[in-house]
């Protein structure tokens, strides 16, 4: 087989033409690893291990940030002013990976909800990844301050505002906000809001068995 030079050029250019394509990566690239993610917070594993696993009514002492409900997603949304999605989203990265740290630490080494644990931990830092990827493509803009004086809360041992909240409350908070806040990877079936909180009360079964 002979391969001219032009075909060689043709080649190279190929490659420099696919190349960049490959290591942009856009807001869809998020979706494998929340897909992954969102599999292993289904309801059956978060009652399995953040429910039966422990004792009963057992709670874990967090920040008062925390406690990140879909509520809390609107009322940012309307207090801060060009607050735009991807703070929320950075926001509730931090946040789910302070709780699971929580979690984490009140398990001992054998514990049976402490390999799920460190896995959500794992396929967190993984979104992580990916989101970093995706952001350092957006111009540097700092996020607004009043989401930085949350970080900044979440982040310091010695804030005060603590509350004492079941684990699987603090897993299904994670669960649902994150389907309101990476609506792009989760299409809400027609008429449905996953940023309504009545979306996620009780009773609303039909429309989402697994919430
Ligand atoms: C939840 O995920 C586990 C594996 O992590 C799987 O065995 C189980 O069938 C899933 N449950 C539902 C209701 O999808
Ligand atoms: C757990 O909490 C519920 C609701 O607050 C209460 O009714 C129940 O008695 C508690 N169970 C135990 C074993 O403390
Ligand atoms: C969410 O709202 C609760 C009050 O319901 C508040 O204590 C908490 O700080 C809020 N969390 C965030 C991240 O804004």
């Amino acid at each position: 087989m002979t391969c001219s030079a032009a075909c060689l050029v043709g080649l190279l250019l190929g490659c420099l033409w696919v190349m960049p394509m490959v290591k942009m990566s856009t807001p869809a690239d998020l979706c494998k690893p929340m897909h992954t993610l969102k599999a292993s917070l289904n309801f059956t594993n978060r009652r399995q291990y953040m429910k039966h696993n422990f004792p009963i009514n057992y709670t874990i002492r967090v920040h008062y940030e925390e406690v990140f409900r879909v509520s809390n997603i609107s009322r940012l949304k309307a207090r801060i002013k060009g607050v735009q999605v991807e703070d929320l989203q950075e926001l509730w990265l931090l946040v789910n990976q302070e709780v699971l740290k929580k979690v984490v630490g009140v398990l001992p080494e054998r514990h049976p909800s402490r390999r799920y644990s460190c896995n959500l931990e794992d396929l967190l830092g993984k979104v992580q990844q990916v989101f970093q990827m995706v952001q350092d493509r957006r111009d540097e803009s700092e996020p607004p301050e009043q989401i930085q004086e949350i970080w900044e809360r979440v982040r310091d041992p010695e804030a005060a505002g603590w509350k004492w909240v079941k684990p699987k409350a603090l897993l299904d908070n994670c669960y649902r906000t994150m389907h309101c806040l990476f609506n792009d990877c989760f299409q809400a079936p027609e008429q449905e809001d996953y940023c309504d909180v009545r979306h996620w009360r009780k009773g609303n079964k039909k429309q989402h068995p697994q919430a």
